[in-house]
């Protein structure tokens, strides 16, 4: 049962003064309700990534989620590998990481981890990752920035090791990408998002959201050298994909 304080009121309310969203405090309060109620699938690809981390995760490694939130993808990861895989959490939301201690604190976490407050844009240091995560993280990411992370996180990540991405995504062609951005409005309707908050999110999403299309993402992430790229799960504008570094 959710506490009524937690649920996402962020948009409902009419914004005189529109500005660019932000991972504040108002947001990081509502954001595990947010996350569902915008993002089709979500608990489902959680599982997925979990599932496919858990697979990848080494002992004496680190997995890194960048972007944490709230944490709930370490939270569902840490019961599945082994004691000596230090977490590292980083993300620039001092109020995101606030509630993420909180999450990792409840689940008596015994294995070594951290969470970090830096920005993406900025020096984020991965090293010795058999993992490494960016659900739904990399599209806040100023794309200038982008390709310099890719290359980071692949510098970073041990032979064998993956990265695997979530992101809202653009269709290859025009047609289908304002059908499925239709589609996903109408997808946020069916879960009680009213017209205004839907409309003054997608404002102050505008310059913060950039997302590619998926044969973009695929090209720059062999450009960083990864291998091969598989994509293993496809929403209209939402997907999911891993890649790893032989
Ligand atoms: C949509 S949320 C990610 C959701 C989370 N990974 C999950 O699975 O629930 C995006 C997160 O990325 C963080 N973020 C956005 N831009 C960032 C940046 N430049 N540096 C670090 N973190 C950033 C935000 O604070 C936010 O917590």
């Amino acid at each position: 049962m959710k506490d009524d304080k937690h649920l996402d009121n962020v948009f409902s309310e009419e914004i005189k003064k529109p500005s660019d969203f932000k991972f504040g405090a108002t947001v990081a309060n509502a954001f595990d309700d947010m996350v569902e109620r915008s993002v089709p699938f979500y608990g489902e690809i959680q599982r997925m990534i979990i599932e496919l981390a858990a697979e990848h995760a080494l002992p004496g490694t680190n997995v890194v989620d960048l972007g944490c939130s709230t944490g709930t993808t370490m939270v569902g990861l840490n019961p599945l590998v082994d004691e000596s895989i230090r977490f590292t959490g980083v993300d620039d939301s001092e109020e995101m990481l606030k509630k993420c201690e909180v999450k990792l604190r409840q689940e008596n976490f015994k294995r070594p981890y951290e969470l970090v407050i830096a920005d993406l844009h900025e020096d984020v240091k991965i090293e010795n990752a058999s993992v490494v995560i960016l659900c739904l993280t990399l599209q806040f990411v100023r794309p200038l920035y982008r390709e310099n992370l890719i290359k980071k996180i692949y510098d970073g990540l041990v032979s064998g090791g993956v990265l695997i991405i979530s992101e809202k995504i653009l269709a290859e062609d025009s047609l289908f990408n304002r059908n499925f951005i239709k589609y996903y409005y109408d997808y946020k309707r069916r879960n009680n998002y009213s017209e205004m908050e839907i409309a003054q999110k997608r404002e102050a999403l505008e310059n913060v959201l950039i997302p590619y299309k998926l044969s973009e993402n695929m090209k720059m992430l062999r450009e960083a050298g990864f291998s091969h790229t598989e994509t293993f799960f496809k929403w209209y504008n939402f997907s999911g994909f891993i890649s790893i570094k032989n």
